[in-house]
């Protein structure tokens, strides 16, 4: 009887852990984030009870605050019951987890974290972008973009290098962060990356540039990759937007 902190992944059940598959069948209760996709909750035991807290940074969803949140799961957890929370991607990858996990240490109230594959790192590996890669690519910087002063501090000084940038709740700042990567030295022809609602039905990837990311145009929630791999994005039927991409080196010897 424990509460689980589970990643749920970033849509596709087939990407849940075995683990997290194991607990959402067993759980008494369930207390769902919003970015989590329908047919992962639809794997929860027929009775259990579903909590939708909708724990969101968009508009028009009915957010419950974190302490309530957490609180909550305080209260679930000492009741006995088995108690899953689920999180869209991974529960310690902005998603707040490690603030719940040590209110529950705090309580006393056991708890696991059951880790998911982020939409940082899954999201542009489904759509064959590799975050580094021998040669091109040989570290990446995972951000929210909530503040882009903060994305432009980190990022001003990696402009040339072989540093992959992914940007994860950057849709509305991307002209702002955009502009202050240019501003210090990054190349206009840069490639990006854009993938909105990876794997769900209603994917959406659209490859540009750094030059011109600001005007691009890219619906909420999406991962927005900065850097030479970029290039790689498989796009579905479609043409890059882009004609003239930057060659990526594949250096296979090893
Ligand atoms: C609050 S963060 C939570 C991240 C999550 N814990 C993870 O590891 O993926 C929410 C952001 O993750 C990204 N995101 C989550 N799921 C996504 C998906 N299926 N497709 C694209 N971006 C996604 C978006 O940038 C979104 O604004």
């Amino acid at each position: 009887l424990t509460v689980y902190l589970v990643g749920a992944g970033p849509g596709d059940p087939d990407l849940l852990t075995v683990r997290a598959h194991r607990v959402l069948s067993v759980a008494d209760v369930v207390v769902v984030d919003r970015l989590v996709d329908d047919r992962v909750v639809a794997l929860a035991r027929p009775h259990a009870r579903i909590i939708d807290v909708g724990k969101t940074a968009y508009a028009g969803a009915a957010a419950t605050s974190q302490e309530a949140i957490t609180a909550m799961l305080v209260v679930l957890g000492s009741q006995g019951l088995t108690v899953v929370r689920l999180k869209g991607g991974d529960p310690f990858v902005f998603g707040r987890g490690g603030e719940e996990l040590a209110a529950l240490r705090d309580a006393g109230v056991p708890a696991e974290v059951v880790p998911g594959v982020t939409s940082a790192l899954g999201v542009p590996a489904l759509a064959g972008v590799p975050v580094t890669l021998r040669g091109v690519a040989s570290s990446f910087l995972v951000m929210s973009g909530h503040d882009p002063d903060e994305v432009l501090a980190a990022c001003a000084g990696h402009a040339g290098t072989s540093t992959t940038l992914v940007l994860l709740m950057a849709v509305a700042t991307r002209r702002r962060i955009a502009e202050g990567l240019l501003a210090a030295g990054w190349e206009p022809k840069t490639s990006v990356a854009l993938i909105s609602r990876g794997a769900t039905p209603q994917e959406r990837r659209a490859l540009t540039d750094l030059g011109h990311l600001g005007g691009a145009l890219v619906d909420a929630p999406a991962v927005i990759v900065i850097g030479a791999v970029a290039s790689l994005l498989e796009q579905r039927g479609a043409v890059a937007s882009i004609p003239s991409l930057p060659t990526v080196r594949v250096d296979i010897a090893s």
